[in-house]
């Protein structure tokens, strides 16, 4: 069953040089208790995503197409009130990037997840501080520590608070931005087991969004792997990270020669991202892509099926993927 299906979403920011168009016709279906990998290099759009599923827009931030519908609904035209009541934190959750440091400083840890209960359900006060102390302990923090104060707690603990905030009204969704980025390695092994078992115990369905791809690996059940605002190649792990179609994934992967080996978090292959408020005519990735010809300078690709029910976004899939499975 899909709890969130995306469908030709865009997402454009205004500004004064031209509209940045960071979600760009992007498609995909999430299914109860899986993980959705999305990777991809900074700047390519992936936080845009996030903040667009949850609705939650800067000023000059505004879908310009497409629907987001979560739990058979359609969210993409409701109108704030009612995302805000029926929708977000409800339905779809998100442990932002840098989320260890959304704390606020000048209040407890726990008054901080109580209010977000008491601001999103009409609940009694004690009934919210009781749910909350619950919610720490299912996060692995010492109920106890309901009256830290933030900077009290380790980077990890602040990181595992803002996920138990993130799951007080039981979402069916997680999304989660980077939720390992900052940490040292073992604090980040130990939120990957954390996520791992909040999959398992409360069989929630998760978007995990990284650059790391030995982390995407790891948890993703499917991945979409991102570049400039769009999906290049969407598949299921296992055929993007053991024969990738798109220059861009094949790109990725040959620059970590073992996926399981020690983690390199960098995502580097030549070249820079695109601007995204004047992509390169034809397809964006065709400057810095070994594969690229007249036509893929000229026409823009379609994201298309390849075999085994894998999308890909390139002219020369075919001849990328025959060089893969080599
Ligand atoms: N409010 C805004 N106004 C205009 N442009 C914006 C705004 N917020 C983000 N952008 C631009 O949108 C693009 C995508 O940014 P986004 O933060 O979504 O990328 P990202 O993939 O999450 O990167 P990172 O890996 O560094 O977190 C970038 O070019 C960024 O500069
Ligand atoms: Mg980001």
């Amino acid at each position: 069953m899909a709890v969130l299906e995306v469908d030709k979403l865009k997402m454009y920011y205004s500004t004064r040089e031209g509209d940045v168009r960071a979600v760009d016709d992007v498609s995909f279906t999430l299914e109860k208790g899986t993980t959705l990998g999305i990777a991809g290099e900074s700047g390519s759009g992936k936080s845009s995503l996030a903040y667009t599923l949850m609705k939650l827009l800067p000023q000059n931030g505004s879908i310009r197409g497409g629907k987001i519908i979560i739990a058979g609904v359609d969210v993409s035209d409701m109108p704030e009130g009612e995302v805000r009541s029926k929708v977000r934190w409800k339905h779809i959750s998100l442990v932002p990037q840098s989320a260890m440091n959304a704390l606020n400083p000048v209040f407890k840890v726990g008054e901080q997840i109580s209010e977000a209960i008491l601001v999103h359900q009409d609940t009694d006060p004690d009934i919210a501080i009781e749910k909350s102390k619950q919610m720490l302990e299912l996060v692995g923090i010492d109920p106890r520590r309901y009256d830290s104060y933030p900077h009290e707690l380790s980077g990890g603990m602040r990181q595992r608070a803002m996920i138990a905030m993130a799951l007080v009204l039981n979402p069916d969704i997680i999304v989660a931005d980077e939720p390992t980025t900052a940490l040292d390695v073992i604090v980040q092994a130990q939120i990957i087991q954390l996520l791992k078992d909040l999959k398992r115990t409360l069989s929630m369905s998760l978007v995990l969004i990284t650059h790391d791809l030995s982390l995407v690996a790891e948890m993703s059940d499917m991945v979409i792997i991102f570049y400039a605002g769009q999906i290049v190649e969407y598949g299921s792990s296992e055929a993007l990270f053991v024969t990738p179609a798109h220059p861009y994934t094949f790109g990725l992967i040959h620059a970590f020669p073992n996926l399981k080996g020690p983690k390199t978090k960098l995502i580097s292959i030549p070249g820079s991202p695109p601007d995204l408020v004047a992509p390169p005519s034809g397809c964006r990735f065709n400057p810095r892509c070994q594969f690229a010809t007249q036509i893929c300078r000229e026409v823009e690709p379609e994201l298309r099926s390849l075999n085994g029910g894998r999308l890909v976004r390139c002219h020369h899939a075919e001849e990328v993927l025959a060089k893969s499975v080599r």
